[in-house]
């Protein structure tokens, strides 16, 4: 339904998305008595006539109801973000308190406003607020990703010469020149992985990361990803243990998926005290979901941080008493990887008694249970 409040050259293009139609009826008669401004709207009722209306057209703003039929929480406000990256979105609810508030803008939405507090000049406040907003963050992340880019090439060139003397011609040099080159290389490889970092988030808030999902031996990954970093969790003096456990067919992105490990188990290692192990155990669930836990003995997550954990930059240390090395990057990158396949992600912690960092994945297609494809129990 189609209508047009003021027509004019550059008329606001708002995609209206809510169910009950006496509330979107009362948005669009608030938004008619606006002059000088000029509207365009479009209602649609749910999260899938929505996403076909931003495909067939452009829109400005969005305004989005949080109850709509057919998504539970937050989850229509990614899929419309997913879709249409660069469409600002104001959140339009009945429900006035400070937590869904902050859950809302923590989820990508520009603004948020109460229903019953939607005058015309505090929507088209709103509106133009998030369409400014959405418009810098646009401008900055497309900086950060030209900045990335260009830096990518010529550090990777440089921990590339820095590996060979490291390596190869380590002998040839004096111990004190050997060291400086040793620092140096950890460093640009360091360097190199927040650079990647960086330019997945990119990827994942453009809606332009590649998944190749397949059916892959869950096991097998797991076993790869506890050899790959055991090296690092060595250094630390911590063990990487993965549990025993029939294999099992999972239907995801491997390497993803072992991008997401990577990110847990240096997580466990980092936090882990020296001479204690990190394990990975596999767990079938009742509603036929495979979860795969990351367990370890360190401080565990501290209240006051849990409902901020895998938003992006966050640290449970800020920057001047931090001890460990990391962005804050890692778990919103896991979170996002692993909800695209389909899967969740969540932790376990009791401060004090270590954490236990899990994901879920959909049932698998096929089970194999052959006694020989039990993966043997190993401390790397
Ligand atoms: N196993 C853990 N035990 C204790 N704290 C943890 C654990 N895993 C994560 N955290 C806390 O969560 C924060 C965010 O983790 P995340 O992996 O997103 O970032 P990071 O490891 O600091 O940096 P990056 O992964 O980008 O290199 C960490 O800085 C730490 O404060
Ligand atoms: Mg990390």
């Amino acid at each position: 339904m189609d209508r047009i409040a003021h027509s004019g050259t550059n008329a606001l293009r708002i995609l209206l998305v809510e169910d009950s139609k006496a509330e979107a009826v009362y948005i669009e008669r608030t938004l008619m008595q606006a002059t000088p401004y000029a509207y365009r709207i479009k209602r649609v009722a749910d999260i899938a006539s929505a996403k076909d209306a931003l495909e067939a057209a452009d829109f400005d703003v969005v305004l989005l109801d949080l109850g709509l039929p057919d998504v539970v929480g937050f989850s229509g406000l990614q899929a419309l973000q997913d879709l249409a990256p660069k469409v600002p979105i104001v959140i339009l609810t009945s429900r006035d308190d400070r937590e869904t508030e902050l859950s809302a803008m923590e989820n990508g939405a520009q603004d948020y406003m109460l229903k019953d507090k939607a005058s015309v000049s505090a929507l088209n406040r709103s509106m133009l607020h998030a369409i400014q907003r959405k418009q810098i963050e646009n401008m900055k992340s497309e900086f950060i990703s030209l900045v990335s880019h260009e830096l990518r090439t010529p550090i990777t060139a440089i921990h590339g010469a820095l590996g060979l003397i490291a390596g190869d011609m380590e002998t040839d040099l004096p111990q004190q020149v050997s060291h400086l080159v040793n620092i140096a290389n950890k460093n640009s490889e360091r360097l190199i992985r927040l650079i990647n970092d960086i330019l997945d988030i990119d990827k994942i808030d453009a809606a332009q990361m590649y998944y190749e999902m397949k059916p892959e031996p869950l096991m097998l990954i797991l076993q790869q990803a506890a050899e790959t970093n055991a090296v690092y969790a060595a250094r630390l003096g911590v063990k990487v243990w993965l549990e025993p456990s029939p294999e099992v067919t999972v239907n995801v992105d491997s390497k993803r998926l072992a991008q997401v490990m990577a990110n847990l188990l240096s997580n466990a290692a980092k936090y882990s005290p020296s001479g204690s192990t990190v394990t990975i155990s596999v767990q079938s669930q009742p509603s036929g979901r495979v979860r795969v836990n990351v367990s370890d003995q360190g401080p565990g997550i501290r209240e006051d941080f849990r409902a901020h954990i895998f938003q992006k930059f966050s640290q449970a240390d800020d920057a001047l008493t931090r001890t460990k090395q990391g962005a804050g990057l890692g778990l919103y990158i896991c979170k996002r990887i692993i909800e695209h396949m389909r899967g969740s992600i969540g932790f376990d912690s009791a401060a004090g008694h270590g954490a236990t960092f899990w994901f879920e994945l959909p049932e698998p297609e096929t089970r194999t249970v052959r006694e020989t494809n039990v993966i043997k129990a190993r401390a790397i």
